[in-house]
């Protein structure tokens, strides 16, 4: 395997990504062409509708699905400069669960439950970093201890049934962490905990991303959690990206209206707030019938002729872009520093001179 280097600043960069399942009734292209990147130490949130195609990103990252009709079609998936797909097995065996890890959402079904969780922890110690058993169950109580666990050498001899769902997360995280990780992905890792937990959860992800510098995929329904943790969010629809964009901004200047909807559709935390809850109209496509032009066009408010025979593509500056024709870049040249976002995506012809949100 050539020398793992680092691309400026980016981690791994994931290129014009297509993952597609064989099913008896035709081809589902679940992840369609999508393009993101992460750097060191930061974090991309992934948020979209069930289906999106949210985990079969991750899993193609991580060549996870194997035993399924999937089929990687097309891209790239560079980790420090090298492309994961070019791998053998052997190689992505060492890849996997060492410089890139995975936390899944539901812990029980993920731990194996004939196995101590200090010995599960140990797994990867022992495989990845050569140590014997006795260093690698000392190391597996130390990741035990960094993560919060009360009493970890007592714990570590413990099963999975022993643990409430939230220190059986905590195991899945000490696990995920215990070599040291250039990438976790977190695909919904506290939505099975109650709110309590959760925040608990997001706490030491953060933590142990500040103490490792690891950089974080993660992928979740609640744009609350993107808000506590991402630097960088990609809005999912129907398998592609449709607003790639600096978080802040999402909630401060959403472009893309399936983004507008998401948003409104956030419960208000005032108490007295009278606001009637918006939800997005209608329901996301099958993948089976998706419709011609952008997929989000028999939901959209703002759909016109164009938007129902023509995929727009992700356009606008590296930090700010939008899958959507009502905006495009009319400049070739990058936009200039400092300028901000408006200065350059403009509003085309075909919407000017009406009311857009
Ligand atoms: N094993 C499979 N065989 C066929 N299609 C599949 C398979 N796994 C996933 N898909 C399809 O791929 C698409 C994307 O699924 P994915 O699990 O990535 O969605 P998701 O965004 O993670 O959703 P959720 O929020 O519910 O976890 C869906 O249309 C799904 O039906
Ligand atoms: S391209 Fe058209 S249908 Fe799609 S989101 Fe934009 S305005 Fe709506
Ligand atoms: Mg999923």
């Amino acid at each position: 395997m050539a020398d793992l280097k680092m691309k400026g600043n980016h981690v791994l960069e994931v290129e014009d990504l297509h993952t597609s399942f064989a099913t008896d009734r035709g081809r589902v292209d679940a992840v369609n062409g999508i393009t993101f990147a992460i750097d060191k130490g930061g974090t991309l949130g992934i948020v979209g509708e069930s289906g999106s195609g949210k985990s079969v990103a991750s899993l193609s990252i991580l060549q996870l699905l194997e035993g399924t009709t999937a089929h990687i079609r097309k891209g790239q998936i560079r980790f420090m400069g090298q492309d994961l797909l070019t791998l053998s097995r052997a190689q992505m065996r060492k890849i996997r669960g060492n410089r890139i890890a995975m936390i899944f959402q539901e812990p029980m079904t993920s731990l194996n439950p004939t196995m101590t969780i200090g010995s599960q922890i140990a797994e990867p110690i022992i495989f990845h970093q050569g140590k014997n058993r006795r260093q690698a169950w000392n190391a597996a109580v130390e990741m035990l201890e960094l993560v919060g666990m009360p009493e970890p050498r007592k714990r570590a001899r413990q099963y999975p049934f022993e643990l409430s769902g939230g220190m059986r997360q905590r195991v899945m995280i000490a696990i995920a962490l215990a070599c040291g990780p250039d990438v976790l992905i977190c695909d919904e890792p506290t939505t099975a905990l109650d709110v309590t937990i959760q925040a608990q959860i997001l706490t030491l992800v953060k933590r142990l991303q500040r103490e490792m510098g690891t950089s974080i995929i993660m992928i979740t329904h609640d744009l609350g959690v993107i808000a506590e943790t991402c630097d960088f969010v990609a809005v999912m629809y129907c398998g592609k990206i449709v607003e790639y964009t600096r978080a802040f901004n999402l909630f401060t200047d959403p472009k893309h209206p399936y983004s507008k909807g998401l948003l409104e559709s956030i419960p208000s935390h005032e108490e007295d707030s009278d606001e009637n809850l918006k939800t997005i109209e209608g329901t996301v496509p099958s993948p089976y019938e998706l419709p011609p032009g952008c997929a989000f066009a028999p939901r959209c408010p703002y759909a016109k002729e164009i938007c129902h025979e023509t995929m727009p593509e992700l356009d606008g500056e590296p930090e700010q872009k939008v899958r959507c024709h009502i905006y495009q870049t009319t400049s070739t040249e990058s936009p200039t520093e400092g300028g901000t976002v408006a200065s350059y995506i403009q509003i085309s012809d075909m919407w000017k001179g009406e009311e857009l949100w």
